[in-house]
């Protein structure tokens, strides 16, 4: 039997007047880091807000570890909430706070930790992502890529079960991009963490993925090891991954 920790079926959603999601198929094993590419717009970052229930689908089933989130009230999805840290595109720090008030924000909300204890757990969740001494910094005093760590500290704060990144390496210099890479897997591998990244970072997604899975056209149109993925002989893969501006794809 498989070890499913998110298990979609047939997910639609249009927003506006938008068709975005057509019939999403989609399992994520337990303890897999699974990576979603896919065209700008497609609705990568709308996918993984249906599986916190920050969106709610128009017809399909999101099950994690076996339960259905479509339609749950407030409480029951706060409670499953507490499984996931999420890395948002946009970092979503709290400006009016500072960045040891943000990264420990669940720690308090949650965990009701002193503040002495929430410093010293801040501190190392920061270590790991590579950042000393900004503690008592605001996140507008930070260059978008430091925001964006501090964001990932504080979505591994909770120690989740579940981590979604949206693109954790965008506008990273190549070097912490690969502190981050390596941070996803050591994650994974350490604490079993299963993750779910969008990336539009080939060699990113080459080393930390299990599975590479690419959405086109609302659904998902392959799903495999990265080795098979990235040697697709797809037209429209092959077209997306080699960035090219002639093929199948209308650019
Ligand atoms: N809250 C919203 N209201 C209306 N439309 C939305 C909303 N959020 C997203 N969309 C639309 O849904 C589509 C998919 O958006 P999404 O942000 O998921 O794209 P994406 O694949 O993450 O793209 P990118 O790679 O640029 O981040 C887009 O057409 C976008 O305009
Ligand atoms: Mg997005």
């Amino acid at each position: 039997m498989v070890n499913l920790m998110i298990e979609i079926t047939n997910l639609f959603k249009r927003l506006g007047n938008k068709e975005v999601l057509k019939g999403v198929n989609l399992n994520v094993e337990k303890g897999e880091t699974l990576t979603i590419m896919g065209q700008s717009g497609c609705g990568k970052s709308v996918l993984l807000k249906h599986i916190i229930g920050l969106f709610q689908p128009d017809k399909g089933s999101i099950k994690i570890e076996g339960k259905e989130i479509v339609g749950m009230n407030n409480i029951e999805m706060s409670e499953i909430r507490k499984k996931f840290g999420v890395l948002f595109q946009n970092s979503a720090l709290f400006d009016s706070m500072t960045v040891w008030e943000n990264v420990g924000f669940m720690l308090k909300e949650h965990k009701k930790l002193p503040p002495d204890k929430i410093k010293e757990i801040v501190k190392e969740k920061l270590a790991l992502v590579g950042m000393k001494d900004i503690e008592e910094k605001s996140p507008s005093e930070l260059s978008g890529g430091m925001q964006k760590r501090v964001a990932l500290a504080r979505a591994i704060s909770m120690e989740p079960e579940i981590v979604l990144y949206d693109e954790p390496t965008t506008g990273l210099d190549p070097i912490m991009s690969e502190i981050i890479n390596e941070l996803i897997i050591s994650l994974s591998k350490k604490l079993k963490i299963t993750s779910i990244v969008v990336t539009h970072d080939i060699r990113s997604a080459s080393e930390i993925s299990d599975r590479i899975a690419f959405l086109f056209n609302g659904v998902i149109t392959q799903i495999d090891s990265h080795d098979k993925i990235l040697n697709t002989t797809d037209p429209i893969l092959r077209q997306f991954l080699d960035g090219s501006t002639t093929g199948p794809i209308e650019t």
